[in-house]
């Protein structure tokens, strides 16, 4: 591609769209040529003939190089991403459950169209993960990649945490800064992140685990009680991912966790994420930034425009190199369990057990246990369950009411 501006196509003109819309007044580089928006009610900060409802009006348009997509709905953005491709247009997008719902689909569809498909703003925000991984670290072994992928979950758990704030409140804002997203239990149900970390393990790993395969649970079911136990023990909350490589079986998670308030992660707080990456030769290095907001994100898509000026396109080094790796539930973890429903005895699904007490209303139990029996566990609407990262220590256990561990011993 020549050094003219790029000449931009953007569908959607939300929180992101209108972040690169002001980086892209500021540059002589890249110009936006048209938006395309869906609803013609909504009132809009730049003049109505910026703006078309109809799509053809950029992927027909022989003028523009590259089909910038930010729009909510997974459907659509399948659609305009397989028709700009056919029409020999670049795309740049940050839909994270578009891309990751369809990684074979969008791999294939790039070597067919010969054509880029770039997502840095996909995953982590402002975090440069994705290039990281395809290009710095595609000459290592990865053997984990492990942090906080959603921006809303940290900012919640930050303001309730730290802040005092209601749960409520602290969502409440975390959508009024746009950092959630249009339906937040994507969010907060740990879909989202679900999404960036299956992006996230095929640069990493070279593999393509569909984001239904990896065990997710989010933070709707985190109460009182394990805010009190956290500052108990001197531990903070995080919505954590992580995908580790042990030979060439892969175990991968969205769940709550634990962490020491010392500790690296405790100190990536509101709407900031952390990418841990453990490498054979690097050993674990952390990139930390903004995970959400306007111009954060609009960077990263900046970041990839500027980058087709030099026809880069990803090379899925790992992927086309991959040995054949396995995917795998069958690892043990340490958690905290809480059971609400005040009935029955649920430690024997634990393997070995820190400590534990029940009372009327419940229990909960401190141990260690594969992780498909703790995901089968927190199914169940009235459980609650808290990964423990290795390097917590803790003093302080559940009062035990009813000799819950005498019973278990
Ligand atoms: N809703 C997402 C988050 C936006 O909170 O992280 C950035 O992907």
């Amino acid at each position: 591609m020549s050094n003219k501006p790029l000449t931009i196509g953007l569908f959607g003109f939300g929180c992101v769209g209108q972040g690169l819309w002001k980086i892209a007044e500021q540059r002589s580089d890249i110009q936006i040529k048209k938006i395309c928006v869906k609803s013609r009610h909504k009132p809009r900060p730049l003049p109505e003939s910026y703006f078309t409802y109809n799509p053809d009006d950029i992927l027909s348009d022989p003028e523009t190089d590259v089909v910038v997509e930010l729009i909510d709905d997974a459907g659509a953005a399948l659609q305009i991403l397989k028709n700009a491709l056919q029409k020999g247009k670049h795309v740049v997008t940050a839909n994270k459950r578009m891309l990751a719902e369809n990684l074979i689909e969008v791999l294939r569809l790039q070597r067919q169209h010969n054509r880029a498909v770039l997502y840095e703003a996909a995953v982590c925000g402002s975090i440069p993960i994705i290039r990281t991984l395809e290009e710095y670290y595609a000459h290592q072994e990865i053997t984990a990649i492990d942090g906080i992928f959603n921006g809303s979950t940290n900012y919640i758990l930050t303001r309730v945490l730290d802040e005092n704030r209601t749960y409520a409140e602290a969502l409440h804002e975390a959508q009024k800064a746009g950092f959630a997203e249009a339906d937040p239990t994507l969010d907060v149900e740990g879909l989202d992140p679900r999404y960036k970390l299956s992006l996230a393990i095929l640069h990493a790993f070279g593999m393509v685990l569909l984001p239904e395969q990896i065990p997710v649970a989010g933070i709707s079911k985190i109460g009182k009680e394990e805010v009190r136990f956290a500052r108990q023990n001197g531990l903070s909350l995080k919505l954590s991912v992580g995908a580790v490589k042990e030979g060439n079986r892969i175990f991968a998670y969205v769940l709550p966790q634990f962490v020491p308030v010392a500790g690296a992660l405790a100190a990536v707080r509101h709407e900031f994420n952390a990418v841990h990456i453990t490498g054979s030769y690097t050993g674990k290095q952390l990139l930390v930034g903004k995970g959400a907001g306007s111009l954060p994100t609009a960077l990263a898509v900046l970041s990839d425009i500027a980058a087709l000026h030099h026809n880069y396109r990803y090379a899925y080094t790992k992927y086309a190199n991959a040995a054949s790796l396995e995917f795998t539930t069958d690892v043990s973890v340490k958690a905290w369990v809480r059971f609400s429903d005040g009935s029955g005895n649920h430690w024997q699904a634990f393997t070995k057990i820190i400590g534990g007490a029940a009372n009327a209303s419940g229990q909960v139990v401190v141990g260690e246990l594969p992780l498909d029996k703790l995901m089968a566990l927190q199914e169940q609407n009235r459980v609650t369950a808290v990964l423990i990262a290795d390097d917590c220590t803790i003093s302080t256990l559940p009062a035990d009411a009813t000799g819950v561990m005498q019973q278990v011993a």
